[in-house]
């Protein structure tokens, strides 16, 4: 249990300084994703509490797909993952652009 202890600070710090840098996130995207609250959740990389931006660009949705799924998310896409609650409030024009950057993220 002890190890379980001190294992995981150090994965976690392994993880915020391994070299190998994440593709950066436009600064229009960032304040729009920090403003909706979806950075609680979502990191470009790593899983926390919903998937990576980078796990879930694999998924190759079209934006118009990622704005739906936001409204009127789908949990049975990602086993293992608690269900993510509905974000019907991102206003539209800031949910266009959160999901064009995502769908064109490689
Ligand atoms: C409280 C945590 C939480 C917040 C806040 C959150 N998400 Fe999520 N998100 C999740 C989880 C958990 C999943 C995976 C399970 C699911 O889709 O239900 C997910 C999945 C997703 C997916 C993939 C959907 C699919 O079906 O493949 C997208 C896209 C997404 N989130 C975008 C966003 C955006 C954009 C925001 C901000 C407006 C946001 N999320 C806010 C937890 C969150």
């Amino acid at each position: 249990m002890k190890s379980v202890l001190i294992l995981f600070p150090l994965a976690i710090l392994l993880a915020a300084f391994s070299p190998k840098a994440d593709p950066e996130i436009p600064a229009d995207i960032k304040t729009l994703l920090d403003k909706n609250g979806c950075v609680a959740c979502h990191h470009m990389s790593r899983k926390l509490v919903g998937p990576s931006w980078m796990d879930i660009s694999k998924k190759k949705y079209t934006a118009k797909r990622i704005a739906q799924l936001v409204a009127k998310p789908e949990p049975q896409n990602w086993p293992g993952y608690v269900p993510m609650l509905a974000q019907p409030t991102v206003p539209k024009a800031e949910m266009t652009k959160i999901a064009n950057w995502l769908s064109k993220l490689k």
